[in-house]
Formats: structure tokens, C-alpha cells, sequence
């Protein structure tokens, strides 16, 4: 790093970007996506020789994590070439981790190539192992192709990271077959609360909503669980059950709030950085990249001043039974 570091105004070091590089996906999933989205226009995308731009201004200003998110990352044509560039950066040290976050379904023809790249974890979307389930909750998904990009990614030799969201009266009886299946296969599991984004009605929301801290008494139910001071630079926290060694992490950003060590911050496919996933502002990264094509300055005095007003946190509220701090935005805006 030859500039200053990126430290925002409640003095947290800001070293994890995510990126997502397309707004599209080949799933519906509920909690996500309208059925009916109106995507955007290609014109509007950053090319991927701007992701690259961006990105690599970012690691300049001392981002050592890139998460690449969609919409689907693997959908967007081409996103094997912006791996092999952001690659670059692992190759010199300037980064420490480069990879994803996918509803799996592309693995199967991607995940050796992701590998060899020197991604060495993926964290996929699985919410039910019920192939009806699934179908109904993705919309457009079939389990079965997921399952085998999970496979893809492990005989590629990547660590998985299962996320689930705790979603009531839809994945509640599968915790423990859900916790059985990631033991059986040396795969990691985190529990997501469901997060009031998109234009979901507010009950359907709160009839949905799983506290982790009950879905964690039932769990302790038959597991002994020990906390774990272990951080993957993410806003999950992880348990060790005792009697499996298996990890399990809970990311809560309805019971606990996380925000008082968020590291992170969003840049959409657009140009777009998002301070925080639950607020609107934001700033438009684009327009000093597109003006200034040979000079980055510009872009890094815009970055500077848009991480001078990351806020505080979220504020997301399921108490007083209703729904408090609702975004609007889809979570494929930002890819989560
Ligand atoms: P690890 O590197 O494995 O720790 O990844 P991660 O947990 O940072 O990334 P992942 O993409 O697996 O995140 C899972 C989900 O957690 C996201 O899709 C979001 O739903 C949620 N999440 C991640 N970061 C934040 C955050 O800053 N705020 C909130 N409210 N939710 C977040
Ligand atoms: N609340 C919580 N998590 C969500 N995800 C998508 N929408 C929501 C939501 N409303 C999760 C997906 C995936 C990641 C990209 O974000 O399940 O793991
Ligand atoms: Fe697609 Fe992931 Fe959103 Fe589901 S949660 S629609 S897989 S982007």
C-alpha cells in the first residue's frame, strides 16, 4: 500500500470491499428478488476492465479482502477473466483473500478454474435439502444442480461455507439435518437472521423472521456449544459443537448487532459504493473513473470522501412487532 489507509468517521479501519458484479441471477430466491425484476441495461455496467480499475484503487487504499457477489457472480459473462485479474493482486501480497459468495449453480464449469486462481474458500446460499422446498423458496433453483457445485467446489480442493437463512415454518425442521449434512462433508455453516430488504410485505417478513438466539437454544438442545474468539473479517461469530468440531456461525443483525466492527463497505455493478448494506446513501464511483481515464486521483478523493460519511449502522427493527428500517433496494442490489 503506498497511501494512507481507509478509516471511517467511528474510526474503523475499512479493509474488506465487496463487489457485485452483476444484478442478475438465475434464481428468484424469495427474501432477494421480486419475481418480475427489471434488470439493468447493459450501458450501465461497469466493463470489466472498470471493475478492475475500481477494484485495484481499492486495494491501493489498503482493501486486503475481495468478496465478489452478485446477483450470481458466476452469471456475468466473462467473470472468469476479472478473477484472473484481481488474481494479480493475491499474487503480490497486497491481497489476502479473494472469493465469492454463489448460489452454486454455476460451479460445476467454474469451480477448478476458481481454484487454480487461488480462491481457497466459497461461501454458497443452501437454505432447505428438500428439493421441493427449494424450488419453491429459489423459485427458479434445482437442488440438484446445487449439489454439485458444492461437490465441484470441494473436489477443487475450496473450503465451503454453507449460509442459511433461518427462515420460521419453512427451514426450522431441518436445523439438525442441516448441521448433520455440512459435519458429513467437513463443510462450515452459518445461520443468517432475514434481513428487512426488497419490497416483501411487512408480515410476511415477520412471520418469516427466525431469532438465531432460539434457533441456537434448539441447537444447544443436542450440541454443547463453545464460543469462538475466531473472525473471518466478516460479521459472523462461530461455535464449536463439542461433540462434532464442527463450526457454526450466527449472523445476526437483528439480535446482535454487528455493526461496531464493520470493516466493510459495497460497490455495486454499476459503480455505485454503498457505505452500508441498511442505509440509502451512497456514492457514485463512476462518474470520476469515466471522467479521468488515465488519472485515478479523482477516483480515490471521491472514495476518501464517501467512506468520511459511512454511518454507524443499520437500523433494522423487528421489536414492537413491526418492521423498523426497511431498504427498499433488492439484496441482489448489493449482493448482501
Ligand atoms: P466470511 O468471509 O465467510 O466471514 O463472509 P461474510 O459473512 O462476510 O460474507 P457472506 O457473503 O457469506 O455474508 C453472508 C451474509 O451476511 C450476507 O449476504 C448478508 O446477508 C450478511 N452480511 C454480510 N455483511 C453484512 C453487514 O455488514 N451488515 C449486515 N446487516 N449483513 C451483512
Ligand atoms: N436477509 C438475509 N439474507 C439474505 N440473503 C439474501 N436476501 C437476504 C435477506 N433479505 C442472503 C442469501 C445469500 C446472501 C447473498 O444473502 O441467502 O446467502
Ligand atoms: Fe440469486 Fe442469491 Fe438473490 Fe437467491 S439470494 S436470488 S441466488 S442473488
Amino acid at each position: 500500500m503506498t497511501q494512507a489507509p481507509l478509516i471511517d468517521p467511528f474510526a474503523r479501519p475499512i479493509n474488506y470491499l465487496r463487489v457485485s458484479v452483476t444484478d442478475r441471477c438465475d434464481f428468484r430466491c424469495v427474501y432477494c428478488m421480486a419475481e418480475n425484476m427489471t434488470f439493468l441495461p447493459k450501458k450501465e455496467l461497469l466493463t470489466l476492465e472498470e471493475l478492475d480499475r475500481m477494484c485495484s484503487a481499492f486495494v491501493g487504499l489498503g482493501v486486503e479482502k475481495l468478496r465478489i457477489t452478485g446477483g450470481e457472480p458466476l452469471v456475468r459473462r466473462g467473470i472468469m477473466t476479472f478473477f484472473e485479474s484481481m488474481a494479480r493482486h493475491l499474487d503480490s501480497g497486497a491481497l489476502r483473500e479473494l472469493t465469492l459468495t454463489t448460489n452454486g449453480s454455476q460451479l460445476r464449469r467454474f469451480a477448478q478454474d476458481l481454484a487454480a486462481l487461488g480462491v481457497k474458500r466459497v461461501n454458497i446460499s443452501l437454505d432447505t435439502l428438500d428439493e421441493k422446498k427449494f424450488a419453491d423458496i429459489t423459485r427458479w433453483g434445482r437442488l440438484p444442480q446445487v449439489l454439485d457445485g458444492i461437490e465441484a467446489a470441494q473436489e477443487a480442493g475450496m473450503r465451503v461455507k454453507i449460509n442459511t437463512v433461518a427462515l420460521k415454518g419453512f427451514n426450522e425442521d431441518e436445523l439438525f439435518t442441516l448441521v448433520d449434512w455440512c459435519a458429513g462433508r467437513g463443510m462450515d455453516l452459518t445461520f443468517i437472521e432475514v434481513m428487512p430488504m426488497g419490497d416483501l410485505g411487512n408480515e410476511d417478513r415477520l412471520d418469516q423472521y427466525w431469532p438465531l438466539k432460539d434457533l441456537r437454544a434448539r441447537l444447544e438442545e443436542r450440541f454443547t456449544t463453545i464460543d469462538l474468539a475466531e473472525n473471518t473479517g466478516g460479521p459472523a461469530r462461530y461455535v464449536r459443537l463439542a461433540e462434532t468440531g464442527q463450526k457454526i456461525g450466527f449472523i445476526t443483525p437483528l439480535t446482535h448487532n454487528f455493526c461496531e466492527s464493520c470493516n466493510r463497505v459495497r460497490l455495486t455493478c454499476t459503480g455505485e459504493l454503498y457505505m452500508c448494506l441498511g442505509q440509502e446513501d451512497m456514492a457514485d464511483l463512476r462518474a470520476p473513473l469515466r471522467a479521468h481515464p488515465e488519472d485515478d486521483a479523482p477516483l480515490v478523493e471521491a472514495i476518501r470522501a464517501a467512506i468520511a460519511r459511512k454511518p454507524r449502522g443499520h437500523d433494522f427493527d423487528y421489536s414492537r412487532q413491526q418492521v423498523g428500517g426497511q431498504m427498499s433496494r433488492h439484496m441482489s442490489h448489493t449482493g448482501g
